[in-house]
């Protein structure tokens, strides 16, 4: 596992290292760990696509775990907003507990907006090369809106919802992502299989 050199806060503390190792932990579980990190609009497929990755995943014995937005807001992140700085917050925060799921030996999934790039390639930085997989669910905004699950474009139209991505906040899209998926041409199907074989083809699974 990568350790972050920063200073914390606290002082007078003292890494304690496992007794377990990281290989160890990949032997036992017969695949590597890494964290496929989801980013895109709201309505763009992220919950759906990250759910039946992990089904996927499941399926084929490789231990793997979801972390979602909408969900971790009603508990770990649940004092945060979509202010620029609370979204710095959240996605910090998520980066943080999927590194330990990491670290734990898991296929970690995440599925958050995580619109801003400064933020991502922060997460990026806690992870060794190649663990930190971004995975851009590239879908038009027309398509989101149009789909809008939840009906929270409409609410941001008509000035119900402060802040709202894609209307009232920005998306920035990544630069250079491990992988593209085309939301609007590709089925959820589809979408899983690029991603399963991304996976095996770099010995993450096999
Ligand atoms: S992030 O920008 O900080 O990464 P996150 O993925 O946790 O966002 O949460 C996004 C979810 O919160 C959306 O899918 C939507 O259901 C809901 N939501 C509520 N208000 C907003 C808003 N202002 N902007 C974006 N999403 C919002």
């Amino acid at each position: 596992m990568k350790i972050d050199q920063s200073e914390p806060k606290a002082r007078n503390l003292t890494w304690h290292d496992a007794g377990v190792t990281y290989a160890q932990r990949h032997d036992l579980n017969g695949h590597k760990s890494c964290v496929i990190w989801f980013t895109g609009l709201s309505g763009s497929g992220k919950s759906t696509l990250a759910n039946r990755l992990d089904a996927a995943l499941h399926a084929r014995n490789v231990r793997s775990y979801v972390l979602d937005g909408d969900n971790l807001r009603h508990g770990l992140n649940r004092d945060l907003g979509f202010s620029p700085e609370d979204r710095k917050e959240n996605i910090r925060r998520v980066g943080e507990a999927a590194k330990l799921l990491a670290d734990a030996g898991l296929v970690v999934i995440t599925a958050f907006i995580s619109p801003y790039r400064s933020d991502r390639d922060a997460v990026r930085g806690l992870f060794n090369h190649g663990e930190f997989v971004e995975t851009w669910l590239d879908c038009s905004l027309e398509t989101c809106r149009q789909r809008d699950p939840k009906g929270l474009y409409k609410k941001a139209d008509a000035g119900e919802i402060a802040d709202f991505t894609g209307v009232s906040a920005p998306y920035e899209t990544p630069l250079k992502p491990e992988i593209t998926i085309n939301g609007d041409q590709l089925s959820e199907e589809e979408a899983v299989n690029v991603i399963l074989s991304w996976l095996l083809e770099r010995g993450v699974i096999s």
